[in-house]
């Protein structure tokens, strides 16, 4: 049976005036193999106020944005087996951009239709809250490491390291992958890079001049990179010649991944992999597993209502959050 509540909309494409609160969303009975989440929470990404200002525009209004929900099964579809009404569960959407929504509208919502696939049971050791604000962010980091296929002892550089995706990324790199870290923040956020495991932090004011001054003599085998621009150009060389670059689609990409896998196929480059997150529920189960045994943290910089989405969507473009923006549906 379909189900109707509240949900967050855009009534058209620009800045935080277009959110409009609306009581009467809804969402179609569940299909095979999909299931209804009655949320709890969800989180800003970056992409989401990307999103609402325009980009990857899709025309039609309004509209639901948002890709991260945490909350419980109120219904699953004809031969679902896999989730039980009550459940207690996150996910990641494809809703999150329209090109890739498939029909499935984003999760600033009360009631979300997501595919089985992309759930996972949510983690024990966090409120439902704080777990909104992992799917996104741990699959692109994880997705993003998986692709460089790093292997024990080698030398990694994370570019953006204090960020939401960051955070996910020095983590997996340290305890999962057992790489030696050395993190880019700012000063501000050294500790917290440091708190979570990373070996050595280096600020980024010192800019691209001085991260080639630092490292010339001491080269990365990995470059997992959120930022782009001319702190990635700057990075590359230091990178050993074997390296990989694995960099994640971001506002500071311009041309790079154009160029850096231009430079890669014609043989002048280093290894390049381009990452846009995917949903993956079985790659949320990993980050249950390690969050529920202590080896990944998740930290949330602020909790907002749904209303106040805006204001999220302000402080995760400012770009310094150092951590995720919850929202409480
Ligand atoms: N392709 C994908 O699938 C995908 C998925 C997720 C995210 N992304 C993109 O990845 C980017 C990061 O996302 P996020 O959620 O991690 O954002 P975030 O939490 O806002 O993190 C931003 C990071 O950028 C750093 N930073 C800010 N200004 C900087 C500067 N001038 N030089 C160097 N670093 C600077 C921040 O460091 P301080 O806080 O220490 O200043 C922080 O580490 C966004 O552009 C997002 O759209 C892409």
């Amino acid at each position: 049976m379909s189900v109707t509540g509240k949900a967050l909309v855009i009534t058209a494409s620009g800045g935080n005036e277009v959110f409009s609160l609306v009581n009467n969303h809804t969402v179609p009975a569940p299909g095979p193999g999909q299931v209804i989440i009655k949320a709890v929470a969800s989180s800003v990404n970056p992409v989401d106020a990307y999103v609402r200002s325009g980009a990857y525009a899709s025309k039609t209004f309004p509209k639901v944005i948002g890709g991260d929900v945490s909350g419980h099964i109120h219904a699953v579809g004809e031969g679902s087996t896999k989730f039980a009404v009550g459940d207690a569960v996150y996910a990641l959407s494809t809703s999150f951009v329209p090109f890739a929504a498939e029909g499935f509208e984003g999760t600033y919502a009360e009631y979300v239709l997501v595919k089985e696939d992309w759930v996972s049971l949510a983690p024990k050791s966090l409120s439902l809250a704080d777990a909104a604000g992992v799917p996104l962010v741990f699959l692109t980091a994880l997705q993003a490491l998986e692709k460089a296929s790093p292997v024990k002892g080698q030398r990694v550089l994370v570019l953006g390291a204090s960020g939401a995706v960051g955070q996910h990324g020095v983590q997996l790199a340290k305890q999962v992958f057992g790489l030696h870290v050395t993190g880019v923040s700012s000063a501000k956020h050294a500790d917290l890079v440091k708190s979570l495991g990373a070996d050595e932090v280096w600020d980024y004011k010192e800019g691209p001049e001085g991260l080639k001054a630092t490292f010339s003599s001491n080269k990365f085998d990995i470059i997992f990179d959120v930022i782009g621009g001319e702190l990635l150009d700057a990075a590359v060389t230091v990178l050993k010649s074997e390296g990989y670059i694995t960099h994640i689609r971001n506002k500071g990409s311009g041309d790079a991944p154009d160029r850096y896998t231009k430079a890669f196929e014609d043989g002048t480059g280093h290894k390049f992999g381009a990452t846009f997150v995917q949903p993956s529920g079985s790659g949320l189960d990993k980050a249950t597993e390690l969050l529920d045994s202590g080896k990944l943290v998740q930290k949330t910089a602020l909790t907002l209502p749904l209303a106040e989405a805006g204001k999220g969507h302000d402080i995760v473009t400012d770009g310094h959050a150092g951590g995720k923006v919850i929202l409480i549906i």
